[in-house]
C-alpha cells in the first residue's frame, strides 16, 4: 500500500487528510463513532480569547450545493477548551491544530502563548472568518494586516505557525506571500466564499446576519484555482480545502499544489466522509503505482 506520511510544517502526519475547523467540534461525537487515530489531524472549532454565543439563528442556509454559515464563532473561549476539551483530544493519537481568531493582534498572539503551553500541535491562525464585524476577515484582505497577524503569532507561538486564508480578495497570491515574507510555516485555504440568500415570499435573507459562508462542492473548482496560484506564489506547504468530499477531489487539491488536505462540509452528509476520502488516495496511488503521496504535491501538468 502507498505510503501516507507527511511532515507538514516540520509535523509528521501519518496521512495528509485532516478535517476542517468548523465542522468536527471538539471530536467528541465523531470519536464515538470511529477511530479518529485513523485522521492525519483534527482541526477544532475556531477558538477566541473570550467565549462567544456566535449570531442569533437562523445561522444556516441550504443551497444547492452546499451550505451557507452564518454560525459567528460560537465556542467556549480558550481557557475553557484548554481545560475541557484538550485533554481528551490530546488522547486520541493524532495533530490537534488549533483555529484561532482574534478581535486584536494581540488577542491572537495571547491565544497562540496559551495554546502552546498547552500543547497542540499547530496553530491555525484565522485571518478569514467572513461571519464576525471585529478581527476575523478584516486582517486576510490586507496585505499589511495579515502580516502583522502573522509576526505577533510567531513571536508568541512555540508550534508551527498555519495562517488560513480567505478567498473573498482579489489576489489571495499576494495575502499568502505577505503571510510566507512575516514567518508563516504554513498557509490553508479556502475558507468559505461570501454569500447571501433571501426568502422571496417574505424578502428577508434566510440568515440573521443576511450573509454568511458557502461552503461544499460548489466551491471546490474555486479553491483548486487558488491552491494552485498560491502554490506558485510561496514555497511553505499548504493545506488545501473548500467542497472536498472524495478521494478524487483530494487527490486534484494535491495536484494543484496541496501538501495535505482538509475535508470539512462532506462530514454534514457523511461522518465518515474523512475516511472515505483517505481510501480514495490510497486506491489513486496504488492504481498508478506512486508509493508516497508526497510525490503528487503540485505534479498539475499545465496545457
Ligand atoms: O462563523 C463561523 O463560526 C465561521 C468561521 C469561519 O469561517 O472561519
Amino acid at each position: 500500500m502507498a505510503d501516507l506520511n507527511v511532515t507538514f510544517a516540520g509535523v509528521p502526519f501519518k496521512t495528509p487528510v485532516v478535517v476542517a475547523s468548523g465542522t468536527f467540534g471538539f471530536g467528541r461525537e465523531y470519536g464515538e463513532i470511529f477511530d479518529l487515530s485513523r485522521l492525519g489531524g483534527i482541526c477544532v472549532k475556531g477558538l477566541t480569547l473570550r467565549p462567544r454565543l456566535g449570531n442569533p439563528p437562523p445561522r444556516i442556509a441550504e443551497t444547492p450545493m452546499g451550505i451557507l454559515n452564518s454560525v459567528g464563532l460560537q465556542n467556549p473561549g480558550v481557557d475553557r477548551f484548554i481545560e475541557e476539551e484538550l485533554p481528551y483530544l490530546k488522547t486520541l493519537g493524532t495533530n490537534i491544530i488549533a483555529n484561532i481568531s482574534g478581535e486584536t493582534v494581540e488577542e491572537y498572539a495571547e491565544m497562540a502563548e496559551k495554546l502552546s503551553d498547552a500543547g497542540v500541535d499547530l496553530i491555525e491562525v484565522n485571518i478569514s472568518c467572513p461571519n464576525v464585524k471585529a478581527g476575523g476577515a478584516a486582517f486576510g484582505t490586507s496585505c499589511d494586516a495579515a502580516a502583522s497577524v502573522t509576526r505577533a503569532v510567531k513571536r508568541a507561538a512555540r508550534v508551527p505557525v498555519m495562517v488560513k486564508l480567505t478567498p473573498n480578495v482579489t489576489d489571495i497570491a499576494e495575502i499568502a506571500r505577505a503571510v510566507e515574507d512575516a514567518g508563516a510555516d504554513a498557509v490553508s485555504l479556502i475558507n468559505t466564499l461570501l454569500g447571501m440568500r433571501i426568502d422571496i415570499n417574505t424578502r428577508r435573507p434566510v440568515l440573521k446576519n443576511n450573509t454568511g459562508g458557502l461552503s461544499g462542492p460548489a466551491v471546490f473548482p474555486v479553491a483548486v484555482r487558488m491552491v494552485w496560484q498560491v502554490r506558485r506564489a510561496v514555497k511553505i506547504p499548504i493545506c488545501g480545502m473548500g467542497g472536498i468530499s472524495t478521494g478524487e477531489d483530494a487527490v486534484e487539491m494535491m495536484l494543484a499544489g496541496a501538501d495535505i488536505v482538509a475535508v470539512g462540509t462532506a462530514l454534514f452528509r457523511d461522518p465518515f466522509a474523512a475516511i472515505r476520502v483517505t481510501e480514495g488516495i490510497v486506491r489513486y496511488l496504488d492504481e498508478h503505482q506512486i508509493e508516497n503521496v508526497t510525490e503528487i504535491t503540485g505534479k498539475v501538468l499545465l496545457n
